[in-house]
């Protein structure tokens, strides 16, 4: 069964559909959209040798013809160089203002196109078509879209929300078991931000999720996209309520300069380290019980999961080296760091009011740990 979550945006709204083989329906579920049939799709190496046939194939049943575009495959594409080559490939190809790009792949190429699709002749539409977990249940929705600086990562970008998102659950059957557990430390992430009953049902159905029975992922990826759709429709630009979202981002964004960007640690793995320390350091300020972080490590371990510093290979700096890098986080105000806390399994919510010693000390006690 394919179901429907509706962002309902004024005068952006979307659908993000999520379901088994959507990927073959995709010419059915594109067309409504276009003034002509025609489509340009812009994916990358890696998806395009598992993925790319079955949609063209889609679309053709529909008589939508497509021109596609492969990129190399890995988070380098995400700069200017391809962020130029994809633009002017666009222009060459004559997309024009009412016809429709679309992202074939994960959160790389949906970040990128997206960018690409939002200053084309200063925006055309575009639909996310995410191949990976982790763009299924956070970077397709949104409309967060960008491309990495030589200065940090996604610090050049635009907000443009995508016309459509089609999440094919059946893709995620082709994803590497570390990829497919790095994007669930998102799906974890939701739970613990805002819905004790979601954290409780993961925790109940970890087998299933294991196992990726397809109706348990179709409803962890609804759940997630439900409340990502809630909170970007209250701050669709990040004025308040959308940092919730940022839940173990702190954490995971120095842990992720530390390891150099590199394979040591995916971005889904530093935000499951970092919402385990971010309710470690709740439970530290007296904001919840030590049961709560021991419950969230617990759930964690179990599925398999990347926990605490101690599970990252190799070298990591002193715990002043990691607080200066978290001080280079996008989401300090003022020089003060921003953190998300809990008072609970689903009760986050933001505070600049955080002491920095009991940061330090908590940082040292997991460095000492390893
Ligand atoms: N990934 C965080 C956000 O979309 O706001």
């Amino acid at each position: 069964m394919i179901e429907t979550v509706h962002v309902p945006l004024e005068g952006r709204a979307y659908d993000v559909r999520i379901g088994p083989d959507l990927l073959t329906r995709a010419g059915a579920e594109i067309a409504p959209l276009l003034a002509r049939p025609r489509v340009a799709i812009v994916t990358d190496a890696h998806v395009a040798g598992l993925h790319l046939p079955a949609l063209e194939s889609a679309l053709a049943a529909e008589g939508i013809s497509s021109v596609s575009l492969t990129l190399p495959a890995g988070e380098a594409t995400k700069g200017w160089p391809q962020f130029e080559r994809t633009v002017e490939w666009l222009l060459e190809q004559k997309i024009e203002r009412r016809d429709v790009v679309i992202a074939l792949g994960g959160g790389v190429i949906g970040d990128l196109v997206g960018f690409a699709a939002a200053v084309l002749r200063r925006g055309v539409r575009f639909v996310q078509i995410p191949t990976s977990l982790l763009a299924q249940v956070d970077s397709s929705v949104g409309g967060k879209t960008g491309i990495n600086a030589p200065q940090g990562k996604n610090l050049i970008g635009a907000f443009h929300q995508p016309a459509l998102v089609l999440a094919d659950i059946s893709v995620l059957n082709s994803l590497p078991v570390r990829d497919f557990l790095a994007g669930y430390g998102e799906v974890v992430k939701y739970g613990l931000l805002g819905d004790a009953a979601f954290f409780d049902w993961q925790d109940q159905n970890a087998d299933r999720i294991t196992a990726r029975d397809p109706d348990a992922l179709a409803h962890a990826v609804k759940r997630s996209v439900e409340m990502k759709a809630e909170i970007v429709v209250r701050d669709e630009t990040e004025q308040g309520d959308r940092a919730l979202l940022n839940l173990g981002h702190t954490f995971c964004h120095a842990l992720e300069a530390a390891t150099g960007y590199s394979d040591r640690l995916l971005h889904g793995e530093g935000v499951a380290i970092g919402c385990a320390l971010a309710f470690e350091l709740s439970a530290r300020l007296g904001l919840c019980s030590q049961e709560v972080p021991s419950r969230v490590r617990e759930m964690l371990n179990r599925m398999g999961m990347k926990v605490t510093l101690a599970d990252i290979d190799g070298d990591l700096p002193d715990a002043q080296r990691l607080l200066d890098l978290m001080g280079q986080d996008k989401k300090v105000v003022d020089g003060q760091l921003r953190f998300i806390l809990a008072r609970g399994i689903g009760e986050a919510f933001v505070t600049s009011d955080v002491p920095v010693d009991v940061v330090h000390a908590l940082l040292q006690d997991q460095l000492a740990g390893r």
